[in-house]
């Protein structure tokens, strides 16, 4: 197959998202290869797992810098220093100085844990559940300067039960998670390499458990 996209994946916490990356990149036939973690907290769990697996990680805090600018000039210059193609995120709880964010439109996926464009923002089960819906889900999208608005790449709905609350559904909604997210990566870069009408397993997938 051709060279692998070169993938680096911003995570700011847990990280599982992130694990589901990396375990599915050891396949020799997956497009992408995971080049680095980056976090913005010396904190996040994530980054051990990462290490544990031979990734280079990175940790740069905004607390060090006076501007979402400067910050952001920093966390490219570890991007290009790695030669990231693609950034994928994973759990990142930071906006993007604009500037950085029409640099990488096109080349960055997220991965938010509901039916985009339903639910934008912080808390977006805790909202479905506000709202009353039935339908919840996951969306993994391309990353454009406005906050979860960038084009979806793939999504998966799982059902809201009467008994649920915020925990019940995160879990729920954070399993299809772990399976559209290395689905999406791939698709978005055979897209990129192929083209539309080269792209294999263009799914759309809804799990009713
Ligand atoms: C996930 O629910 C993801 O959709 C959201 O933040 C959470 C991160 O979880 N953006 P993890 O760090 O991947 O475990």
């Amino acid at each position: 197959m051709s060279a692998k996209t070169k993938v680096a994946i911003l995570i700011s916490g847990r990280g599982s998202n992130m694990r589901t990356l990396i375990q599915a990149a050891k396949q020799e036939d997956y497009p992408a290869e995971i080049i680095g973690v980056f976090s913005n907290r010396a904190d996040a769990a994530g980054l051990e797992f990462a290490q544990s697996e031979n990734i280079q990680t990175a940790v740069i805090s905004q607390k060090d810098f006076d501007s979402r600018e400067s910050f952001c000039e920093a966390l490219d210059a570890q991007l290009e220093a790695w030669g990231a193609e693609l950034l994928a995120h994973a759990g990142y709880m930071r906006i993007h100085a604009d500037g950085f964010a029409q640099k990488w439109t096109g080349k960055m996926l997220n991965i938010h844990p509901s039916l985009l464009p339903s639910f934008k923002g912080l808390h977006p089960q805790q909202q479905a559940l506000d709202a009353g819906v039935k339908i919840a889900g996951a969306t993994v999208h391309e990353v454009t300067p406005e906050l979860d608005a960038g084009p979806p790449v793939l999504q998966a709905a799982v059902p809201v039960l009467d008994s649920d609350n915020a925990e019940s559904l995160s879990a729920r909604i954070l399993k299809v998670e772990h399976q559209i997210y290395p689905l999406a990566l791939k698709q978005f870069i055979e897209k990129r390499t192929n083209g539309d009408s080269e792209t294999a397993d263009q799914t759309n997938l809804i799990w009713p458990n």
